[in-house]
């Protein structure tokens, strides 16, 4: 018998010729990627899958938030889309993104781990963990940046300061053609930095340099397709060559610089004075010693600071080359800004805080810069974190969400021009108007940890440097609002002209 069955599978095995084997193998593979793939009753639609990649190839990967907004026309303002076999929705319209963001928060507020970030974040730091670590790094961030700076006085004199020594650089290049981009990244960069390093670095200090454009590229490289398929297929990307190997070893040096300024606090901490922010993190790293459970610890530290000198550079310092860009092009505004400055303000007079409710022009052009500058098209991504019925629709746990600010920032109903740069919108019989639509820095529990330090900076430095400054195209010169994608949309980089005001 066993022998009658040996010799009946040596036929068959026989019988089947390499083709036939690989068309097996693609069915059985086509297969297992459908049950993978199978979503529950009442999912919501989307546009066609492609076995394996799901949805990767139909989105424009120089334009991702654009070619989205496709997708709202023909699926509406709740519709899936997978990439490789994660399923994602994309939220549009005020009322679901409040009731995702503030009325459901709590099914929505971990975010994705992607492959990258864990493989350079390991679910630690503030941006991308979740559950205790996130709540716990929440809590002690938001205090300690309270402590060293947010809401103190100090603060907003460590940006008058710090705006002093960018006037001076910017005024060297005596109205002359330069690009501002590393200028204005240094200068926003000292702000997190003194609150989190104790210190601010020169603008010719080229180690700081060489790290703000690491940074730089850090945020551009991870939007690349090249990462973007490490997200996908991690396993095989893992070997190939390409930009996201670069990814990797430009977080390593970052990594390395941190742990070397929190190696030298070390050196000289005194247990007894909280110095900065790393000062207060190794404070609470002491009073944690011997739990477990506690996600204070020293790679934390390192990863939890990343996060902010990232986080507290890039989004500020985007915005601001936003504003100064949107200036040059549209002179009449830049002067009604000035003329606003020079009436509340005599020329020894450094902006505040304080002088922003006697600006309501300027406050309303810092708006309209952010709106237009949109510069988290997508907000940052979340995910659900239990089985939720999203209106009427069922989203499965580990389903990743993203709000679509763009659309909300866009909207011909809110706005009267959605696409021309108009700080009318903030304004309502000359007075500052605030607007429900306008959402930059997200809402809800998660929402930016660094919202009053970032609008403490963008009026500081955006009132102070136009005080002293025209800015101007060069001439024979072409500005345009073109966009480069990175983690921010930011202005590709041009040159402008920094006119000293008589
Ligand atoms: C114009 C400047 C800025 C904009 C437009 C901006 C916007 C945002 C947005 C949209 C999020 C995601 C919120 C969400 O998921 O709901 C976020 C998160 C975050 N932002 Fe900002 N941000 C800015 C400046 C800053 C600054 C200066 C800091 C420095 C402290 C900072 C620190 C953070 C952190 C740590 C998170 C993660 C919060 C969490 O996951 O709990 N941001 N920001």
């Amino acid at each position: 018998m066993l022998e009658a069955l040996g010799s009946l599978a040596a036929a068959l095995w026989a019988a089947l010729r390499p083709g036939t084997v690989l068309l097996g193998a693609i069915v059985f593979l086509l297969l297992t990627d459908l049950l993978n793939r199978r979503r529950p009753k009442n999912y919501p639609p989307g546009p066609p899958r492609l076995p394996f990649v799901g949805n990767f190839f139909q989105l424009d990967f120089e334009q991702g938030h654009l070619s989205l907004q496709r997708f709202v026309k023909k699926y509406g303002n709740l519709f899936s889309l997978e990439f490789g076999d994660l399923p994602s929705v994309v939220i549009t319209g005020l009322p679901l993104i409040k009731e995702v963001l503030v009325y459901q928060d709590q099914n929505f507020v971990n975010r994705p781990i992607s492959p990258i970030r864990e493989r350079v974040f390991k679910k630690n730091g503030l941006i991308m963990s979740n559950g205790h670590i996130w709540k716990e790094q929440r809590r002690f961030s938001l205090t300690a940046l309270r402590n060293f700076g947010l809401g103190r006085k100090s603060l907003e004199e460590r940006i008058q300061e710090e705006v002093a020594y960018l006037i001076q650089a910017i005024g060297e290049e005596k109205g002359q053609p330069f690009n501002p981009h590393f200028k204005i990244n240094n200068a926003v960069s000292n702000i997190i930095c003194s609150i989190t390093f104790g210190e601010r670095f020169d603008y010719q200090d080229d180690q700081f340099q060489e790290l703000l454009r690491l940074l730089d590229e850090v945020t551009y490289l991870e939007t690349t397709v090249w990462c973007q398929l490490y997200n996908v297929f991690p396993r095989i990307m893992n070997f190939l060559p390409g930009p996201h190997q670069m990814l990797f070893s430009n977080w390593r040096k970052l990594k390395m610089f941190v742990a070397r300024v929190i190696e030298n606090h070390k050196r000289d901490w005194n247990p007894a004075e909280a110095r900065d922010f790393i000062d207060a993190y190794l404070q609470e790293t002491e009073k944690h010693k011997g739990n477990a459970a506690s996600s204070f610890h020293e790679e934390n530290l390192i990863y939890n600071t990343l996060d902010l000198f990232f986080a507290g550079t890039e989004t500020t310092s985007t915005t601001l080359r936003w504003g100064l860009l949107y200036m040059a092009l549209y002179p009449e505004i830049q002067e009604k800004v000035q003329a606003e400055i020079d009436k509340v303000l005599d020329e020894s007079q450094q902006p505040s805080m304080a002088t922003r409710e006697s600006m309501p022009y300027t406050n309303a052009v810092i708006h309209e810069v952010q709106r237009m500058g949109n510069i988290l098209p997508l907000n940052v991504p979340r995910e659900v974190t239990v089985d939720t019925v999203l209106a009427g629709y069922h989203l499965p746990k580990g389903t990743m969400v993203t709000t679509n600010l763009t659309a909300l920032h866009r909207d011909p109903a809110e706005w009267a021009t959605p696409d021309t740069f108009n700080p009318e919108h903030f304004l309502e019989n000359g007075q500052f108007k605030k607007r429900e639509s306008f959402l930059p820095f997200s809402i809800g529990k998660r929402m930016c940890l660094g919202e009053q330090l970032a609008r403490a900076e963008l009026f500081i430095f955006f009132t102070s440097l136009l005080q002293k400054f025209t800015f101007r195209p060069p001439e024979n010169e072409k500005l345009s609002l073109k966009f480069r994608v990175s983690l921010t949309l930011a202005p590709v980089s041009h040159r402008l002209c920094a006119v000293p005001r008589g």
